[in-house]
């Protein structure tokens, strides 16, 4: 058996980790991307540290200096990591205690257990703010492609068959709702990662004077109210994970959301819809048939939703089972979080690009919502209107519809006779149902996509969409 010298270990070992243990069990190959947040912490444990006397003035100043040389050092890419150190927070220890001696008094008060948990808390609140900004993008995208396109209407759609006309722009608008609520899921998660558990130890916090509210403070963890935001028990402190859960459960959601929107694409981009042209800088060709033109873009959205909806079952189940407090188990968020994040956030940031670069097609849309058969319930509402209850007007609609399909016509073809014939109450004015402009007008209501109200949601996303997030 091949072992590794005693290197991140203590006194308790005579013997290091066997090579395949220490392939096994390192997590310094994806949890590198924590190390400003790593000396993020480290910087403000040290300053409380010096502050409560445990570490000399002239120490402090070494410890900063040293993490400022290691920071410059892996942000140039010119940090070796090194495996059998474990992970990023062993590796920047260890490289500090190399080139400071009161580098080996930094962990004072402090264990893995509560520093990983503070450096994905920061992570992740960063990371909260840039998808939310990007997700502001997407909105932007949607609101501004139904501004280039107020006038164009096209059949809404139930069980994906033709059912009433709305404007391209309240379609779209639908998709901004949906991404304002996981704004707010995001916010709201958000405000729960915002807490600092340094002083939680390894689960049963430290006999050392630490001040965990200054620490709390340097790091930016506050309540609404600014005071520092703190962990309240320590066993809870270093075992929770909800906080990645709820993240991890609110991007999901928002890829949900993103893999409808991209469906969506797909379909109106097809030649059977041809709604929507896609610029070719966000498709791909096909290497036998030369005139295709694909949305893979749209497919890949839709696609990678499903790995960000299995990151969340993932952590779900990792920790099911888990007895209080920290076990290793939990070193298997991150890639989980970092894959869910990086995902979310591309997929929102290339699907926002190419709608800015996309454009409806006035025909094609105009063409298929100019269908008269869209408006058979505005032909039910006329009767309604004349007194006639809504189930019998339904019944009458539908004998004119099974009539024109029988005649081979449209349901504005049918004459004034026919319509007569079926129920009296039709007078020469019923012509004027199947005027679309005239019809959209007539959808007044509040959340409708009638002409006055789309323009009025439109106006509403112009002006909150500039508003700076929260
Ligand atoms: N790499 C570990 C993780 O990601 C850090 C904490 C390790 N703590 C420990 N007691 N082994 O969870």
């Amino acid at each position: 058996m091949k072992t590794k010298k005693v290197v991140a270990r203590s006194g308790r070992f005579t013997q290091g980790p066997s090579d395949v243990v220490a392939r096994y069990t390192e997590s310094v190959s994806f949890d590198w991307r924590l190390w400003r947040q790593d000396i993020e912490g480290s910087r403000a444990h040290a300053r409380m540290l010096a502050r409560q006397g445990m570490l000399g003035r002239g120490e402090l100043r070494e410890i900063l200096r040293g993490l400022d040389e290691i920071a410059a050092e892996i942000a140039a890419g010119k940090f070796r990591w090194d495996e059998v150190l474990e992970d990023v927070h062993m590796n920047i220890e260890a490289a500090l205690t190399r080139r400071v001696p009161a580098g080996a008094k930094l962990h004072t008060g402090r264990s893995r257990n509560d520093q990983v948990a503070v450096d994905l808390r920061l992570w992740l609140r960063d990371e909260i703010g840039s998808l939310r900004g990007v997700v502001r993008g997407l909105q932007k995208s949607l609101v501004e492609l139904g501004e280039r396109h107020r006038e164009v209407i096209l059949p809404g759609y139930t069980h994906l068959q033709r059912a009433q006309p709305v404007y391209v722009a309240h379609h779209l608008l639908a998709y901004v709702e949906m991404l304002e609520r996981d704004q707010s899921r995001l916010a709201d998660a958000g405000r729960r990662v915002n807490v600092c558990p340094l002083g939680s130890g390894a689960l049963a916090g430290t006999t050392l004077p630490l001040d965990r509210a200054f620490v709390a403070r340097s790091l930016g963890f506050r309540d609404e109210g600014g005071r520092p935001a703190m962990t309240r028990n320590s066993m809870d402190a270093v075992s929770d994970r909800d906080f990645v859960i709820e993240f991890c459960s609110a991007a999901a959601l928002l890829a949900v959301h993103l893999s409808r929107l991209a469906e969506d694409i797909v379909l109106w981009s097809s030649a059977e819809f041809g709604f929507l042209r896609l610029e070719d800088a966000y498709t791909t060709g096909s290497s036998l048939m030369p005139q295709k033109k694909n949305p893979d873009v749209a497919e890949l959205a839709r696609g990678k939703c499903g790995r960000v909806v299995g990151n969340l079952t993932a952590l779900l189940c990792l920790l099911k089972g888990l007895p209080m407090t920290y076990n290793r188990d939990l070193q298997e968020d991150k890639e989980r979080l970092f894959d869910t994040a990086d995902t979310v956030r591309e997929t929102v940031t290339v699907l926002a690009e190419m709608l800015r670069h996309a454009a409806f097609r006035g025909e094609a849309c105009g063409l298929a919502a100019k269908d008269p058969q869209l408006l058979a319930t505005d032909l039910a509402d006329y009767l309604v209107l004349r007194g006639l209850p809504f189930r019998r007007a339904h019944h009458v609609v539908g004998e004119l519809v099974a009539r024109a399909e029988a005649a081979g016509v449209s349901l504005s073809q049918l004459s004034l006779e026919d319509y007569r014939s079926v129920h009296p109450l039709f007078a020469r004015d019923v012509r004027e149902v199947f005027d679309l402009k005239k019809a959209m007008g007539r959808r007044r209501l509040l959340g409708a996509p009638g002409t006055r109200e789309m323009g009025r949601q439109l106006d509403f996303w112009k002006k909150n969409l500039r508003k700076v997030l929260v």
